[in-house]
This record gives structure tokens, sequence and C-alpha cells, in this order.
């Protein structure tokens, strides 16, 4: 994996959407017992997670080493939660089941530092796996529709909105790794990372929306899961952000998504 050159300046990117990622905890059933959180890295949300349900337990793994062992200075005492530093895939040879496992901004990594799509199947695989019956898996990720990528509508006005001189050297290094902006997907995507030009080297390449809702339903057919819920939406932060840098119309802005959220159960 590309070296993160500012480990406090990419935890503190991450933490300040915490309490928009808070939010999947509405989609905890009732009885929820145990939670598997995937790709927890320095352990903000779940911390805050086991905080919110102090009768819930809470397993951190994450593949960093630093992460994890930041995440275990921050324990202080809470007995329903603890890291690991652990493989997904290692957790089944283990005994200990779930009743929700969380991937919260973390499949779009699996996709690009992985083996793309085979990752996020496996991944998906192996939690179906490590779940109770009824379980559920709770995906909270940059998610987008596939018309997404056929839709023209107003286009041309975005694209003239978006060239700006001082953006043309990060539109020339998106175009290189992902082709000719030219569908209101691609622009989405690169409204999603325009704005981290401290780690952009390693930003550039991550592909942020590699799997659709669409590819979503269609594993968890595979997998015999049920999709319960399924959103799509954009934080007001970026609503206003985006609106602020282009001067997107309301209707513009219609086009773009920062955010999926899909909940499926065993
Ligand atoms: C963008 S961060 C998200 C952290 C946290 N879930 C959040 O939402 O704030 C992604 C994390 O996934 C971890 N990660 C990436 N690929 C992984 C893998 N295959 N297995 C476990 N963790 C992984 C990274 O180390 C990183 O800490």
């Amino acid at each position: 994996m590309e070296q993160i050159t500012d480990i406090n300046r990419y935890l503190d990117r991450m933490s300040k959407p915490l309490q928009e990622k808070l939010k999947i905890a509405k989609y905890f059933s009732k009885d929820v017992k145990s939670v598997l959180d995937v790709g927890c890295a320095d352990g903000t949300v779940t911390l805050a997670l086991a905080d919110m349900f102090p009768t819930v337990n809470f397993v951190g793994i994450d593949l960093d080493d630093d992460f994890v062992d930041l995440a275990n200075e921050k324990v202080a005492g809470r007995a329903n939660v603890r890291f690991e530093k652990r493989y997904l895939r290692d957790k089944l040879a283990e005994t200990e089941r779930y009743d929700a496992i969380l991937f919260c901004s973390v499949l779009h990594e699996f996709f690009s530092y992985g083996e793309g799509i085979s990752s996020v199947v496996k991944a998906l695989s192996d939690a179906r796996e490590l779940l109770n019956m009824g379980g559920e898996i709770i995906i909270r990720d940059m998610i987008l529709y596939e018309y997404a990528d056929k839709s023209q509508l107003w286009l041309t006005d975005i694209l003239k909105k978006i060239s700006r001189e001082e953006l043309k050297p990060q539109i020339d290094d998106f175009e290189k790794y992902f082709g000719k902006m030219n569908s209101i997907k691609s622009v989405n995507h690169f409204l999603l990372k325009y704005m981290y030009a401290d780690n952009w080297q390693r930003e550039v390449k991550e592909n942020y929306v590699p799997v659709s809702f669409e590819t979503y339903d269609r594993i968890f057919e595979l997998l015999d899961m049920q999709v319960s819920f399924q959103r799509s939406s954009t934080i007001p932060y970026l609503k206003n952000k985006w609106k602020e840098d282009f001067g997107f119309s309301d209707d513009e802005l219609e086009s773009f998504r920062s955010t999926g959220i899909i909940v499926a159960a065993k």
C-alpha cells in the first residue's frame, strides 16, 4: 500500500465526518450484541459506537500496525471494545461470530490495494461466514448508481465549471488513471477527491467509487443475503463546498452523491 505521507492528517480527515459516520448506528438491529468493525484505523468510529452502545461488544480490526496501536492506546478501561491487527480472513479460523459487521469507508480500499472486485467479493463472503444467522453486513462508503455513468444531464455546463486553470494539473492526473472526464460519474469521482491535495499522489490512484449499488446487489444475491436498506446521499458539508468552489446550481448539485449505505442480512 502506498505510504500515507502524514498519518495525523489522514486520521484527522477521516474523523471529521464522525457524526455523519455514526449514523450507521441507526441500522443496528435492536438485539445486536456483537459488532466487528473491519478497517477500523485508529478506532475513532469503533470507540464512539462502543460508548453509544455500552452493552454491545465491539471488535475492531485493521492491517495497519500503527493504527491498531493508536486504537489500543485509546481503549482506556472500556470493557466492551478491543482492537486487533488482523486480516478479515484470519477471523474465520476463530469461533467468535458477530451480529453486525461494519465496512465503513473501507471497501474501496480493499478494491484499490487488493485485487479489485475479487477482494471486495472475498471480503463480503468472509463477512457472511462470520455473521450469526440473521446478522447484518453494513456498508458505508462512496457508492454511485450505474446510471451516473450514462447521465449527460447538465454535463457540458458542469464540465465548464470544473475546468478551472488551477485544477488542471489535478484533472490531468485524474484522467491519466481513470480516463477522460466525460460523464457525471467521472466528475462525481473527481469531486470526491480534488480537495485531498496534501496526499494527492496516493489519493489520485485510489478508485473511490469502484463498486456500484447494482454490483453490490448482485454480490449479495449470490451470497444469498437480503438487501434490507440502501441509500445514496450527499453530506451537507460537501454539497456546500461544491457549491462554493464551482458555483453549481441546485439542479447540478443534485447530480452528485458522496455517500452510500447498504444493509444486507444473512
Ligand atoms: C479510510 S480508512 C477508514 C477507517 C474507519 N473505518 C473510518 O471510517 O473512519 C480505511 C482503513 O481500512 C484499512 N484497510 C484497508 N484495506 C484493508 C484490509 N484488506 N483489511 C483490513 N483493513 C484494511 C486501512 O488500513 C485504513 O485504516
